[in-house]
């Protein structure tokens, strides 16, 4: 039964590369939506974590050379892995699900089970194209110019003997649910799953796989691993305790209140989610909300386009919360943002360092100097300024606590930055230094103009702390907020702080940013950075083309004596050896090396050749055969030896 309670989720990341602020930008809304129902008086469940299997992590995981537990691991816990790029965001979930936990996967094998057994899975065989990286099936009619249409990459045949998941018996009851109720959002967003995925027919969805083994096994047919997408969305039910006995807050929690998702897995979320929920005979969340992209230079962030900024980078030097801000207030979160420096620096200046610091740091500063700290509890209303602001700011609540429940991050942050805006104008329309001018006479009227301005930042400052709770406990210890001036209840009274309220002035909350130096020290830091993340070392990634042994045999490599080494004219790569090659004919090749090797220094080392290549002109000079030499990237740049033997190795011996 759930009552008063308030259920979240982000969607589980997959641990296949490096979180970039793009995946920060959900989790960080979904973090402002759970402090803000926290601060409500909710009872909250706030749930994150990583989607573990798939074909993409197998393969990762052997490029790397080590076992995909192995792999999923050293991205999760590993230093600046999720874990850490959570607690860095200052990321408040109640609950961390991995898809690889135990209680998970046997969870998963009992629904897959139980669908079975309903009917709604059965098994088939598979044909149709297959996206690798977004571990998606689709048929012919739904790609996009042949290529995948989500991500635009090249998708390949598949066939295989495969579970199905009856999704065409659902397609009218999901179709009433996207028109007929506000389960899905933004609006446009139902438009282009019924119109592109629905109406066009829903076929029944592909569920195991056994083209690779990393998944959740299918315990009733070895060699079938269940989808990633099953085994990914259940999440949201099994970390609640469903099919399993880790945790029991299903009755309390299920169903969410809403799912948190990037706009590129609404389809999942929005027809194949409500689809199984329907099949299993679990209530439906009641929303899900799909939020755009942050974009660079126009195109979604991606670490395979290596377009990624870093949120490490950014909160090393602007602070978490200035960046955790920034994210929610720049950008719509139904649509699509364009990030750029420029913008984050532009924002951290006005909204933060001139609006909201410097209201707090005039106010705190006047509070010092006119009264030591403490105001007296003398007043004197100015009823026509006063009552504008402190209605302004006693009304704020509500205006804030409508768009904050339609997740409207950016206007529920403008509504108080105009309040902030407003109180600023405040202290130009008093002039408190004038006042301040002769004390005597006007202590009472000043004082009523510092608690007008110390209680509109607390308002302000309790409705902020869901975005920037680190700046807004330091806000609250300036003004001489306790605990009860800080509750939600507070933000919608005007007049609690005490009448003789103590005053600390602290350090700049946001210190201001000149742009261009910091534009220029910026650039210089994201190019280190990526200096400091290129691997040492890095290999070629080794042929999976397999090549039967006995055209293997067929290629004759010899040890060659260098004769003699020339470089060639007018040729900066290329150097021409003259070789002994165990024949009693001079051999020559050429070989482009320059780069690498001295011509003198090489006369008379004992070399690898592959002799019976055709040959070759190269420069008007013909090349017999190919010097043999190991190759690498070091620190970026490209490295070459060339394989010598030892000098007793006559010419000509044959290497097999
Ligand atoms: N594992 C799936 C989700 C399964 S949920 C049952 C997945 N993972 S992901 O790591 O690829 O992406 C996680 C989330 O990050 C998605 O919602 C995705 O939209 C979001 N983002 C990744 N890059 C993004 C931007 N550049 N901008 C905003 N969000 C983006 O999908």
């Amino acid at each position: 039964m759930k009552d008063n309670t308030f259920y979240i989720t982000t969607p589980i990341y997959y641990p296949s590369g490096k979180l970039h602020i793009g995946h920060a930008y959900c989790t960080v809304a979904t973090d402002a939506m759970a402090r803000y129902k926290r601060l409500t008086g909710c009872d909250v469940m706030f749930l994150t974590g990583t989607d573990e299997h798939g074909q993409k992590i197998e393969d990762k995981a052997r490029e790397a050379g080590v076992t995909p537990q192995q792999f999923v691991d050293s991205i999760v816990a590993a230093p600046r892995g999720v874990l850490d790029l959570w607690k860095l965001m200052n990321i408040s979930y109640d609950r961390f699900i991995r898809t690889t936990d135990g209680y998970h996967v046997s969870a998963i094998q009992n629904i897959f089970k139980a669908m079975y057994d309903n009917g709604d899975i059965y098994k088939g065989s598979y044909q149709g194209k297959y996206c690798k990286d977004c571990e998606a099936f689709w048929t012919e009619t739904q790609l996009a110019d042949g290529k995948c249409p989500d991500c635009g990459r090249e998708v390949h045949d598949a066939q295989e003997e495969a579970y199905f998941f009856r999704l065409s018996k659902y397609a009218d009851r999901v179709q009433h649910l996207l028109e007929d109720t506000d389960f899905l959002e933004p609006r446009s967003r139902v438009h282009e799953m019924v119109n592109n995925f629905i109406k066009p027919g829903l076929e029944d969805l592909c569920v195991s796989r056994t083209s690779f083994t990393w998944g959740v096994p299918v315990d009733f047919d070895p060699g079938h691993v269940v989808y990633v997408w099953i085994d990914a969305l259940f999440n949201y039910t099994t970390a609640l305790g469903y099919m399993n006995d880790q945790y029991h807050d299903l009755e309390k929690f299920w169903p969410a209140d809403v799912h948190f998702v990037g706009k590129e897995i609404v389809r999942f979320h929005s027809i194949i989610w409500p689809a199984m929920l329907m099949s299993m005979g679990l209530p439906l969340p009641k929303k899900v909300y799909g939020h755009g992209w942050l974009l660079l230079d126009g195109g979604k962030m991606s670490k395979s386009k290596g377009n990624v900024v870093d949120p490490y980078l950014l909160s090393e030097r602007y602070g978490v919360d200035a960046l955790r801000f920034f994210l929610l207030r720049t950008f719509p979160f139904g649509s699509d943002g364009n990030f750029s420096n420029e913008l984050l620096i532009n924002t951290i200046n006005v909204d933060l360092a001139n609006d909201l610091g410097n209201l707090v740091s005039r106010t705190t500063a006047m509070a010092e100097k006119y009264f030591d700290g403490k105001l007296p509890e003398l007043r004197q209303a100015d009823y026509a300024l006063d009552q504008d602001l402190g209605g302004m700011a006693g009304s704020l609540r509500n205006r804030y606590e409508e768009q904050m429940e339609k997740f409207q991050f950016q206007n529920a942050l403008e509504e108080v930055f105009k309040v902030i805006q407003r109180a600023n104008k405040y202290i130009d329309e008093t002039c408190p230094w004038a006042l301040a001018k002769d004390l005597d006479a006007n202590a009472p009227r000043l004082a009523a103009v510092l608690y007008h301005l110390l209680e509109t930042i607390r308002i302000c400052a309790v409705l902020l702390t869901p975005f920037m709770p680190d700046s807004c406990h330091k806000i609250f210890s300036q003004i001489g907020a306790l605990a009860s001036a800080q509750t939600w209840d507070s933000a919608g009274t005007w007049g609690v702080l005490p009448l003789q309220v103590q005053v600390n002035k602290g350090e700049a909350l946001f210190p201001r940013i000149d742009m261009s130096a910091e534009l220029e020290a910026l650039e210089q830091a994201a190019q280190a950075a990526k200096q400091a993340v290129l691997p040492v070392i890095e290999l070629e990634p080794q042929s999976r083309e397999a090549v039967d042994f006995d055209t293997f045999c067929k290629s004759d490599f010899r040890a060659v004596k260098v004769k003699d080494c020339q470089s060639v004219k007018k040729s900066d790569k290329l150097l021409r050896f003259t070789l002994n090659d165990g024949t009693g004919t001079d051999r020559q090749i050429l070989s482009g090396i320059a780069k690498w090797y001295k011509p003198e220094d090489l006369i008379g080392k004992t070399l690898v050749a592959i002799v019976n290549l055709p040959p070759r002109k190269m420069m008007g000079l013909e090349s017999c055969g190919m010097l043999i030499s190991a190759v690498h990237t070091e620190k970026g740049e490209e490295k070459l030896n060339l394989l010598m033997l030892d000098d007793a190795i006559p010419a000509g011996a044959k290497l097999c």
